[in-house]
């Protein structure tokens, strides 16, 4: 799991580089009562898209009636879409909560992200040929059984069918919204004679919930904190106010909230001029802004344009002859030098400095540039461990979770290697669950759901099976 976070040294800077540090300290520290207010606005928000259809929130339905038993078996094929890979997962259930992947991974070139829906899925049709053939699956007798991952806002209307409302995380295909991607995909796969149906449509939060639940029974809730940033939970079929598609075979359905995009409107949340910039030059401005704040695809963004910002006013990086050309370029500063840089405990930061060096060519650096560059990850960081929290503990409690607690799966490289993510999410539930403060680790059980994305579609699958049969 992740390392520990090393507590950020005092900066003892120059007057000017203290005033500026103790300024931006204040616009990103979120303090517990602000913590508060953007929990309960998270409720409010979550039963509006509950009770009524294009609410901020959209809270979709996903057509997944109940969880597992963890006693399905069986082999089942996976494709997953929507983080930085594409992956092809073979599956085998084998009951008793037990199973084995066989995997394949290619990159999405920035080319096909943006470029047109068929393009992309006919490369996907090619890279599921490829596996097929390298695990010896190309002449089966009957088609074999796809649960998609398609982690991507999708409006469903059946386990396998769905409409896509946007895009988001970087990609921008033409030909995509406002068509159903299973069938986009399944045209491809016909095309190319690829002997695949997809039977199931599923959302990365969702697949980790029922991965999750696959194992630990008292699953509420499967999120993903990576790329991009949304939960899935277990709602009460009572609760989904704007239902009209007559009866279900089970009293409880997992919602898929799509809470990346919680407060676009801006009431509540503190964003920074330093989030606005990077939203005005996102490909999707003014959306997704929570997820803006708390996801692996913008964090080291944001702390660029600060560094970019005290660059500008003379307080950072200004020796003569340093060479700033890599740090002046978007997203040149990635999270994952974050993770480096937070988790340094050593007392000259030797990793921070290496970093900064080896991959942006930093090299005239004083160490009380040292540590004004390690705050600003932490205060970042710190943020959006917190938003987090108050998202989680916001489902926790509209769930009502209680003392004998529940299950929480999550995926996702922030929550698995961001040094002290997971603590940072604690301290907030804590104070956002007062009642609960005492034993919060045992009532809201975090936990990292391994590849919920392949092994949960392939449950989702399962799922379908099952809610077919007892039609
Ligand atoms: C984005 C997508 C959402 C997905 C999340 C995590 O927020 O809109 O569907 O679950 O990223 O991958």
């Amino acid at each position: 799991h992740a390392p520990k976070a090393a507590k950020s040294q005092p900066i003892n800077g120059s007057p000017e580089q203290n005033a500026y540090m103790d300024d931006i300290t204040k616009q990103f520290t979120i303090d517990t009562e602000k913590l508060i207010a953007i929990k309960d606005h998270f409720i409010v928000e979550m039963e509006k898209g509950l009770s009524k259809e294009k609410q901020t929130m959209v809270m979709i339905p996903s057509y997944v009636e109940g969880r597992l038993t963890g006693q399905e078996q069986g082999h089942y094929l996976a494709l997953d879409l929507g983080g930085t890979n594409l992956r092809v997962v073979l599956v085998t259930l084998e009951g008793h909560g037990k199973f084995k992947t066989v995997s394949t991974k290619a990159r999405v070139s920035e080319e096909l992200k943006t470029g047109s829906m068929r393009d992309l899925c006919e490369y996907i049709a090619d890279c599921i040929d490829t596996f097929l053939t390298e695990q010896n699956l190309e002449n089966v007798d009957e088609d074999l059984a796809l649960g998609f991952t398609f982690s991507f806002p999708v409006l469903q209307s059946k386990i396998n069918r769905g409409i896509q409302t946007a895009w988001t995380k970087g990609f921008n295909c033409t030909g995509a919204v406002g068509k159903d991607p299973v069938l986009l995909l399944q045209d491809a796969l016909l095309r190319k004679h690829v002997p695949v149906k997809i039977t199931a449509l599923v959302n990365d939060t969702v697949g980790t919930l029922l991965s999750n639940a696959y194992q630990k029974p008292e699953t509420v809730a499967g999120l993903i904190l990576g790329t991009g940033s949304n939960g899935a939970y277990v709602e009460q079929m009572t609760n989904i106010k704007k239902w009209k598609d007559g009866a279900t075979t089970s009293h409880e359905m997992v919602i898929n909230t799509e809470f990346g995009a919680f407060d676009n409107e801006r009431v509540m949340l503190p964003v920074t001029r330093f989030d606005n910039k990077l939203d005005r030059k996102s490909i999707n401005p003014h959306f997704q802004i929570f997820e803006k704040l708390i996801s692996g695809m913008y964090l080291g963004e944001i702390v660029r344009n600060v560094i970019t910002d005290m660059m500008d006013r003379n307080l950072l990086f200004c020796q003569p002859g340093q060479n700033t050309d890599i740090i002046s370029g978007h997203y040149q500063f990635e999270t994952s030098f974050m993770s480096a840089i937070e988790s340094d405990d050593s007392p000259d930061l030797a990793t921070v400095r290496e970093t900064l060096d080896t991959n942006l060519n930093l090299i005239k650096v004083d160490d009380v540039e040292l540590r004004i560059v390690k705050r600003i990850c932490e205060l970042v960081g710190t943020r959006a461990a917190r938003l987090a929290a108050a998202a989680i503990a916001g489902i926790a409690i509209h769930t009502k979770v209680d003392r004998k607690g529940a299950d929480i799966g999550i995926d996702g490289s922030l929550y698995e290697f961001y040094p002290s993510f997971e603590d940072r999410i604690y301290d907030g539930m804590a104070e956002l669950m007062p009642d609960f403060a005492d034993d919060i680790q045992n009532i809201v059980r975090l936990g990292l759901a391994r590849d919920g994305s392949g092994v949960g579609a392939a449950l989702t699958a399962c799922v379908a099976d099952k809610m077919f049969k007892s039609k």
